[in-house]
């Protein structure tokens, strides 16, 4: 007798379409690839409106919230709470901002209450919270491919600062032939994609090089003027 087991979904990869979704939000109705449109996107979720380090985390998030529009990058947390929980809560994220250098809620939530997004998402680690998304980060470029995927414990609050570090590092990078190293920040400086030959690299980077090794060949930072 065979036994029938259910098969776990495939866990999301950065290179994947993120899914798309309709969902309700405290900004009312979405289709999330239409709300993406030509930016990029965060979709982060929280573990439960109403809980101490999920309301540090957005009220930071919200202060920072200039930054990712300035990297074009359109916002968007998720819990599987109700648009009502949502809206009470966002009072509470404003009080405790100043103590946080945050500020009040200025982008939209998913009320995933059926769970369908946090599922899709695979943001719901049953060895770590019971039917809670804990807290997942993806974020996503104008072509709906998934570049990064963050997931922390429920106990520890996440640093937007990296997100933001990270955003820079993934835009630069489409656009230039390089990587960026450790602790690397926007206008330090970057490595030139192994791919591509010494010669071809002459093209591109016409100033030279310092080649610390032969696989490592620092370039200021290209997007630098
Ligand atoms: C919190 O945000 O503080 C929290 C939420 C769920 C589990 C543990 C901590």
């Amino acid at each position: 007798m065979f036994k029938l087991f259910k098969k776990k979904p495939a866990a999301l990869r950065i290179g994947d379409t993120a899914p798309n979704f309709e969902a309700e939000t405290t900004s009312g109705k979405i289709k999330f690839h239409e709300w993406i449109g030509d930016s990029y996107a965060m979709l982060f979720s929280h573990p439960k409106d109403f809980t101490p380090v999920c309301s540090t985390e957005l009220s930071r998030t919200a202060a920072l919230k200039p930054e990712f529009d300035k990297r074009n990058t359109k916002v968007m947390g998720l819990s599987v709470d109700s648009v009502g929980d949502h809206a009470m809560w966002e009072n509470d994220i404003g009080d405790v901002a100043k103590h946080f250098n945050g500020a009040a809620l200025n982008f939209p939530l998913i009320a995933d209450n059926d769970k369908k997004v946090a599922e899709l998402y695979g943001m719901i680690h049953p060895g770590e919270l019971d039917n809670l998304t804990i807290r997942s980060v993806f974020i996503i470029g104008p072509d709906k491919k998934i570049k990064l995927i963050m997931t922390y414990p429920a106990s520890t609050g996440r640093n937007f600062l990296e997100i933001l570090r990270a955003l820079d590092s993934i835009q630069l990078t489409a656009q230039h032939k390089v990587a960026t190293p450790v602790d690397w920040k926007h206008g330090d400086d970057c490595i030139i994609v192994p791919g591509l030959s010494d010669d071809e690299a002459k093209d591109l980077f016409p100033n030279g090089w310092n080649a610390l090794k032969s696989y490592l060949r620092l370039v200021p930072d290209p997007s630098k003027k």
